[in-house]
């Protein structure tokens, strides 16, 4: 079987999580990698074992021999790279959030669909066994009929106004950063809501640095979602039924332990870890999905990616936060 030969586009943390996922891979190679500067490139490459090291976006989008590329940069960049590497007739693996809103997913969605080009968010949290299990569950009617989701993403990450996180230019804030794994998880269970009710308190750099939502279902369903980037809490998720509850301990979003709590019977805990650094279950997907000759994953439709980044919009709306160049 041909290796899959894929480029990694940046060089900070996750991409780091990526370079080692992909490198586990038996079927796979990491060819090449593209930096915004050459030092960083072989730094990079070095570490990785990557020999292909560009200064350039460009330089690595335009190397003939790579099938696939990861977008590992900051939120508000994976919008004019995605246009990059699809143009240049690259399949695409972007990190979370595709893009910062719901007209750039779409415009990236055409664009994949009108080259017949591979398009998947990482949203790595819809491969850990974990979710899976709690969605079979779920399936299964296990804790009856769903009537509510909670979930929590709280890191307290130390102030920096030039940081990721912080930076309304690069589209900081807990919402597109964290609050799309509880948005996420609410969405695969409830699927989307009728009204959202939502809220959200800005730091000095006008970004979000706390924020909540009610998403209410008209047949009787609400998610409780939070997602800060100034406080610590646990990041847990309860799925309660009408006959019971699934917590997802924490962190939910790749949680190792589950607790199954059914009606008139005593709590289950189940433990179920994942592979290495549990990356390489989206890595392994992208790989299935090229050899079927799939543009799009079952797992993560492009059409669930652009709901979530709708219903993201509508909270983003009722707060007022608009990011630079929107
Ligand atoms: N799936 C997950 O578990 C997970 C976890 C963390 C982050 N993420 C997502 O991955 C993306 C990157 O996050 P990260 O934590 O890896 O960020 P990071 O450590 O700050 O790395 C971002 C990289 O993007 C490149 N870059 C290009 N323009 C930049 C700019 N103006 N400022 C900063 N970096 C710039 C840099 O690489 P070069 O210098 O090589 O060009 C930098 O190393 C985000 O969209 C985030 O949501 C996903």
């Amino acid at each position: 079987m041909e290796k899959i030969r894929w480029g990694i586009l940046a060089t900070g943390w996750i991409a780091e999580q990526l370079a080692e996922a992909i490198n586990n891979q038996p079927d796979a190679v990491c060819l090449a990698v593209g930096s915004r500067s050459q030092q960083s490139a072989d730094a990079f490459g070095g570490k990785w074992n990557i020999p292909r090291r560009y200064p350039t976006y460009e330089a690595l989008a335009a190397d003939p021999d790579v099938d696939v590329i990861y977008i590992a940069t900051p939120h508000n960049l994976h919008y004019e790279n995605m246009k990059l590497c699809l143009n240049a007739g690259k399949h695409v693996l972007c990190e979370k959030p595709l893009t910062v809103n719901a007209a750039q997913a779409q415009a990236c969605i055409d664009l994949a669909r009108e080259k017949g080009l591979f398009l998947m968010e990482a949203m790595w949290m819809k491969f850990i066994p974990a979710i899976r299990q709690v969605q079979k569950w779920i399936k299964d009617g296990r804790i009856g009929t769903i009537r509510l989701v909670q979930a929590n993403f709280a890191f307290n990450i130390p102030f920096d106004p030039k940081g990721r996180l912080d930076d309304p230019a690069l589209a900081g804030g807990a919402l597109l950063d964290m609050g799309i794994y509880p948005a996420t998880l609410a969405h695969m269970i409830l699927g989307k809501p009728d009204r959202i009710l939502s809220a959200a308190h800005f730091g000095e750099t006008g970004v979000d640095e706390l924020n909540s939502a009610i998403w209410q279902y008209d047949r009787g369903a609400q998610a409780i979602l939070l997602s800060t980037q100034r406080l610590e809490r646990p990041c847990d998720a309860i799925i309660t039924g009408s006959q019971g509850y699934i917590k997802l301990h924490e962190n939910f979003w790749h949680s190792q332990t589950v607790t199954l709590k059914q009606s008139g019977s005593k709590p289950e805990v189940v433990q179920l870890p994942y592979e290495g650094n549990g990356y390489g279950y989206q890595v392994r997907e992208v790989h299935d999905c090229l050899r079927a000759g799939k543009l799009e994953s079952a797992v993560v439709p492009l059409a669930d990616t652009l709901e979530i980044m709708t219903l993201l919009d509508e909270m983003r709306g009722q707060w007022g936060l608009v990011y630079p160049g929107e």
